[in-house]
């Protein structure tokens, strides 16, 4: 019984999780399920597995069912019996009524106790089942350990040797033989047909992966031996799809350094021009709701490039954080950023020429690696690739350059 009872008990404790997920993403994503007309779709699904969780729920009480029917019948079978040969011997003599009286009242109170033992052993059977879920997950090891280095005085010199990288669940290899270095204070643009491996390469300065082979440096130290504490201070990245919490305006910017001051928040919301943020009906304490979702995709951005800012990073990183905003607003950021990005090491991935210009070089990574590193102008002039990759945006890169009062050759 017991092995069977956990069994099914895990079982159903499984399946209220996966009905659980089902309406935690029907809830998330119930704009893109209305807009293709999927209601029925995700009822049916929804529906689908209430009645799995339905019918092992209903073997469950089956199960103990049968465990309760024994646990009643046993005693009463035995009272039955006990009162039986009780009175017979009462009648030949053996046995006084008194004592077969205070037998009797003596099993009667031990029945319950023992129906209780019942009640609680199954109840720990579940607990345990429960404990095991949960164990499961804090039993996972962390893919990533922290070293024991601290840096001093970091100036973000990063470097990147030999590194090859494919994620822990398959075996493509994503990047292979990535070599770059990106001296302190400077600015370093990736470019990259989509699905290239940007991402990826930037998540390996501050260890969201690990590389699977070569090693990433930051001032001549493996990230690797640096704390994690330590590492992701010296870094710190604004993604391409930006998380939002379900907290204040504020909360949300001063993630990364939440003792800021109302003053450096102020400078990297301006930075940001995430000045919206003052219009929302509370101001900076106006509560984001939950995962931004009251915020349009550009304003989401800005917030977490202001985010990134206000950690004043040694190394920053944007992960094509510019991409939603309009061509007049990115030209305001790139202005304000170049000032961030001149005392610190910038890592930009660029799917624009304008955003290409924030950078003093471009690295171009093709099939997996870093082809070629150069100015902008460099690479436009000699690699074919890379004038492919950002050919639309070349009269929109003029202008903006003249926008900027910047010459451009050629
Ligand atoms: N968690 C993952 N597990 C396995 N493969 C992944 C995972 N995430 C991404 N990939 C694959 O790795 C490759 C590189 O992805 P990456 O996100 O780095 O591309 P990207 O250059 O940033 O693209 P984009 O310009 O669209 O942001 C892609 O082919 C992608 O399918
Ligand atoms: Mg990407």
């Amino acid at each position: 019984f017991e092995t069977k009872y956990t069994v099914v008990s895990r079982r159903v404790q499984d399946q209220q999780g996966d009905v659980a997920t089902a309406v935690e993403e029907a809830a998330v994503g119930f704009r893109s399920i209305k807009s293709f007309g999927r209601r029925e779709h995700s009822q049916a699904k929804f529906a689908e597995r209430t009645e799995t969780l339905y019918n092992t729920s209903i073997e469950k009480v089956r199960l103990s069912a049968r465990f309760w029917t024994f646990l009643e019948i046993v005693p009463n079978i035995s009272l039955v019996i006990v009162l039986l040969l009780g009175a017979l011997a009462v009648g030949s003599g053996p046995l006084t009524p008194g004592t077969l009286v205070a037998f009797i009242i003596l099993m009667l109170q031990l029945i319950w106790p023992i129906q209780a033992l019942g009640v609680i052993l199954a109840m720990a059977q579940e607990a345990m089942t429960a404990a095991d879920r949960v164990q499961e997950i804090f039993d996972t090891e962390s893919a990533v350990q922290g070293g024991d280095r601290e840096l001093e005085q970091p100036r973000g010199h990063l470097r990147l040797e030999g590194v090859g990288f494919c994620f822990p669940d398959s075996d493509e290899l994503v990047l292979h033989d990535c070599d770059l270095e990106v001296l302190p204070g400077e600015t370093l643009a990736i470019v990259g047909a989509t699905g290239s491996g940007k991402t990826a390469l930037t998540g390996l300065v501050p260890r969201l992966y690990d590389v699977t082979a070569g090693r990433v440096t930051i001032d001549g130290v493996d990230v690797r031996e640096l704390t994690l504490p330590c590492l992701r201070t010296v870094v710190a990245t604004a993604f391409e799809e930006p998380t939002l919490f379900s907290m204040s305006a504020r909360e949300n910017v001063a993630l990364g350094r939440p003792d800021a001051s109302d003053e450096d928040v102020a400078a990297a919301i301006e930075t940001a021009q995430a000045g919206f943020v003052y219009e929302l009906p509370w101001g900076l304490d106006t509560r984001i709701g939950e995962q931004g979702m009251s915020l349009s995709g550009g304003q989401r951005q800005r917030l977490a490039l202001a985010r990134a800012v206000l950690a004043k990073p040694r190394i920053l990183v944007l992960d094509d954080t510019l991409s939603s905003l309009d061509v007049h607003t990115e030209a305001l950021v790139e202005h304000a950023l170049r000032r961030v990005l001149a005392d610190s090491t910038g890592i930009v991935v660029a799917h624009r020429a304008s955003t290409v210009m924030l950078a003093d070089k471009v690295a171009l990574l093709d099939g997996g690696t870093i082809t070629n590193v150069g100015t902008h102008h460099e690479l436009l002039e000699s690699v074919p690739t890379y004038r492919e990759l950002l050919a639309a945006d070349a009269d929109t890169d003029d202008e903006l350059a003249a926008l900027e009062g910047q010459s451009v050759p050629g």
